[in-house]
């Protein structure tokens, strides 16, 4: 199916870029020493972090998770909330969920060691067909074919694959099972991936640095920057929705706990409306958590997930210290809120209410 790289090449290919790998490869606080064999443990949480989310955010979640869990029995004897709250701030939490789901199946049926192929891996809670492929060529150097975005790039640029993404991922995949080497394949898969993010970027490829330059269809004919070609993308729709910001007069702040299931499933919350694409403000106040002198704040907190963006308007209020809490929500320590599990959304909720300098201030409504 991939015809226009030649076969003396793709063994060069490999060759080629190892050797660049061996002096150029990225320092990752995941990545073990040269000659060193790699933490199976390790290398899995790496590529569940990883999933969806770019290495710089995920280098200080490592470490702390490593630190606080250092093997999978210690992760697997953690409660869910410890693990939701140490996620908070990463985004995706199914994540987590996933990975506490896994660390329990790894450590009480598999004796806390990771089954070593790919088939086996995609079995358990969390890992799919690229994170099982990462996490055996990359932990146990199987033959694994791994393709990530950088990947997709990569292949893209060195085949000058016409075809736009999506369509032509099944040509990617045989061009990657052609030039994945028998040996370091997890090597390999890194390689790519760091040529990906630092020479074969998606802009301004810096492709006299390139060590597989001269077989690189697209950049021979100077258009790397025009691959991967792509489909147009759907636009994401917009929801929108309210939130209630309520601080006693004391500094505790009203939340809550989302139900276990669904979107964002078991973390803290500011109470709010639904989210949805004909919300409108009219209304919006009678679904406040209790009765207070609520006020709109000016401007809108924007998020994006993947498949929906999200607009929220926020009122705040402030009551007295003997406003109960109501049913389902709890009061909880303004210095405290950074130990809750607020995902980005919610911490960017706070910090627009906490930038209504006069809520401490404001009379209130007893
Ligand atoms: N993205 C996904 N897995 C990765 C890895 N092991 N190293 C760098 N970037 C990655």
């Amino acid at each position: 199916m991939v015809r226009s790289t030649p076969p003396s090449k793709t063994k060069q290919i490999s060759v080629k870029l190892l050797r660049w790998y061996d002096q150029h490869r990225r320092h990752l606080p995941w990545r073990s020493a040269p000659g060193i064999k790699p933490d199976p443990y390790a290398v899995w949480l790496s590529e569940i972090m990883l999933q969806q989310t770019t290495v710089q955010a995920v280098k200080s979640y490592y470490t702390a998770f490593l630190n606080k869990w250092p093997r999978i029995q210690d992760l697997a004897n953690a409660p869910l909330e410890d693990v939701l709250k140490a996620w908070a701030g990463l985004g995706y939490y199914s994540r987590a969920r996933n990975l506490h789901a896994c660390a329990l199946v790894v450590a009480n049926e598999h004796a806390g060691q990771f089954p070593q192929d790919e088939i086996a891996l995609r079995a358990l809670p969390g890992i799919g067909p690229y994170t099982s492929a990462a996490i055996a060529a990359i932990a146990f150097d199987q033959r694994a074919i791994v393709i990530d975005g950088n990947v997709e790039r990569v292949i893209s640029r060195l085949n000058a694959i016409r075809e736009p993404l999506p369509k032509s991922k099944p040509i990617i995949r045989s061009f990657a099972q052609i030039i994945t080497p028998h040996q370091r394949a997890g090597d390999f898969a890194q390689a790519m991936m760091d040529l990906g993010a630092t020479i074969c970027t998606p802009r301004r490829p810096a492709c006299t640095l390139c060590p597989i330059h001269s077989a690189c269809a697209a950049a021979l004919s100077n258009e790397a920057e025009n691959f991967p070609r792509k489909l147009a993308k759907a636009q994401r729709p917009l929801r929108r929705g309210a939130a209630f910001f309520v601080m006693r007069q004391s500094g505790h702040v009203l939340v809550r706990t989302r139900p276990p299931k669904g979107l964002l499933g078991g973390m803290t919350e500011i109470p709010g409306t639904q989210w949805s694409e004909d919300f409108t403000l009219t209304n919006a106040k009678k679904a406040a958590p209790l009765k207070a002198r609520w006020r709109q704040l000016n401007g809108e907190v924007e998020h994006v997930f993947t498949h929906f963006s999200l607009s929220v308007t926020v009122f705040a209020a402030a009551v007295p210290d003997d406003s109960a809490a109501p049913e389902g929500c709890r009061w909880v320590a303004k210095s405290k809120l950074d130990k809750e599990a607020l995902p980005s959304i919610m911490r960017k909720i706070i910090a627009h209410a906490e930038s209504w300098q006069d809520l401490r201030s404001t009379k209130v409504k007893s």
